[in-house]
């Protein structure tokens, strides 16, 4: 089948190349002509495992291919993916639309006269529920239908997830939109992955739901983490005796510095502002302290780590490790570690960055921050290391020999991820949230 992939940036420019690598003739389409460039040449704008050869080969094959042109869009094929970025807006914490409406009107006036058996525009973009019928009424005209098919990708492990589904969901309002998307996801459904098919209301709402409930459980283990600091429990056992049961399972229990990134924060805000526009605010009331909660958990490394040197940063000198929002991305946006490095240097310290993939982006957003190519470098003389995104890298690193490098050996492992009776062999003091302090 012939597809476009409108907005070709984490979400579209993985599913534009998985989608050729499936089989179908894919032309991803960009308001930015340098990505455009970059992508046609087979290059990724990010760090995504597994990307960059997959757009090499299904770039060479020609399957895949590029263009700014939204009136060629339009000629080549009759079903297309909106994935452009649907971000906050500062004053309210709504969805700001604008993208999706600008790309949807940009491809409206080619449809009609495109001559394809009835225009599919199929949104994947993370939107407020009831966006579609609003955009259906919008393309009206055109004589396209719309249709919604949210996206549940992880950056760090987007192409796998695009590949192997645990479920495709989607959102139709009519026979023909359900027929259109089965077959564009027959390869993936072949392999099992489960097609659900409903109206697009419930479509967009399993994506916010889904979206916050991930951000709840991981504010429920964190506050949990604040009990555990009053009590002396330890939320590591917690966590893993609470994960044993299957009805609630182990996966986002990992306690710590708490969520970012460019989706989980911004889904719940959104998600609270479109129940209070539909009149059902207290449904979702509890999403304010699910945001509360997690923001409260960088307040809280930062207060942490202030003790550990001596009550005040100034002059002090913090080493930092990581900078992406998760390890497995160079995406910076949101990111808690970046949040608590750039207030630690607005208190007065020095602060060094280390991150293996995301320094070139923590650079372009915290200019004043410092940053180092190597662990050893940003440790050197430092008062105190803050280990704030928990790359497998650092869980790997010799506590002795970084212990001859610091000036004082204290670490705050603010991800729960460290081996703590170890560094603490090494003669270091480490603190993590929610555990019992060793030295
Ligand atoms: P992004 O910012 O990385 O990419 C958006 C792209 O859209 C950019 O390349 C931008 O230039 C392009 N664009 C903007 N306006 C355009 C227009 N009018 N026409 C064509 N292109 C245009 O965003 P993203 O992270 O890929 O997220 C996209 C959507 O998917 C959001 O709604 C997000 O919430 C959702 N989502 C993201 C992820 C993720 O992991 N990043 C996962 C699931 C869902
Ligand atoms: C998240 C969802 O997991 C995806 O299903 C969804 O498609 C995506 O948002 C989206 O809508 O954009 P992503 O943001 O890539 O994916 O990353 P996650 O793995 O969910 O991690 C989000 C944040 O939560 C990270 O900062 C991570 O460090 C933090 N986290 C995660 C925890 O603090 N504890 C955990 O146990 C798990």
């Amino acid at each position: 089948m012939r597809l476009t992939v409108i907005g070709t940036g984490y979400v579209g420019a993985v599913h534009a190349a998985c989608m050729a690598e499936t089989g179908h003739e894919v032309l991803g389409v960009d308001v930015d002509e340098e990505r455009i460039a970059a992508l046609a040449a087979g290059r990724p704008p990010f760090h995504e495992p597994g990307l960059s050869a997959m757009l090499q080969r299904t770039v060479a094959t020609g399957r895949l291919r590029f263009t700014t042109s939204m009136a060629e869009a339009a000629r080549f094929a009759g079903t297309h993916f909106v994935c452009v970025g649907t971000p906050q807006r500062p004053e309210s914490g709504a969805a700001d639309l604008r993208h999706v409406e600008a790309a949807v009107d940009a491809l409206a006036p080619g449809l009609r006269s495109a001559g394809h058996d009835g225009a599919l525009v199929v949104g994947k973009s993370t939107v407020p529920v009831g966006t579609a019928d609003r955009l259906a009424a919008r393309l009206c005209d055109s004589g396209a239908d719309v249709a919604w098919n949210p996206e549940f990708l992880r950056e760090g492990s987007a192409v796998q997830d695009t590949l192997r589904p645990e479920r495709i969901v989607a959102g139709v309002r009519s026979a023909q939109a359900e027929a259109r998307l089965r077959a564009v996801y027959a390869p993936l459904v072949a392999a099992g992955a489960p097609f659900i098919a409903t109206d697009t209301v419930t479509a967009e709402l399993v994506k916010v739901a889904s979206n916050s409930f991930l951000a709840t459980k991981i504010s429920f283990i964190n506050a949990m983490a604040e009990i555990c600091d009053v009590t002396g429990a330890d939320v590591l056992t917690l966590a893993a005796a609470m994960g044993a049961d299957s009805r609630i399972g182990p996966n986002f229990l990992t306690p710590g510095l708490g969520f970012g990134g460019s989706c989980l924060p911004k889904d719940i805000r959104a998600f609270a502002a479109r129940a209070e526009e539909i009149g059902r605010g207290e449904s979702v009331a509890f999403l304010r302290q699910v945001d509360e909660i997690n923001t409260r958990q960088r307040r809280r490394t930062i207060a942490l780590a202030e003790r550990f040197v001596g009550g005040s940063f100034a002059g002090r000198s913090v080493a930092v490790l990581g900078a992406a929002f998760k390890p497995g991305s160079d995406d910076v946006r949101d990111s808690p570690a970046l949040a608590v490095a750039e207030t630690v240097r607005r208190r007065g310290a020095r602060v060094r960055v280390h991150d293996p993939e995301a320094v070139d982006n923590a650079r372009a957003a915290f200019p004043d921050l410092q940053y180092a190519l190597d662990v050893t470098k940003a440790c050197e003389q430092a008062d105190v290391v803050l280990h704030l995104t928990e790359w497998p890298q650092y869980q790997e690193l010799d506590p002795a020999a970084l212990a001859a490098v610091v000036r004082t050996p204290v670490m705050v492992d603010a991800r729960n991820t460290l081996d703590a009776r170890a560094w603490h062999s090494a003669g270091w003091r480490l603190s993590a949230p929610g555990r019992p302090r060793l030295g």
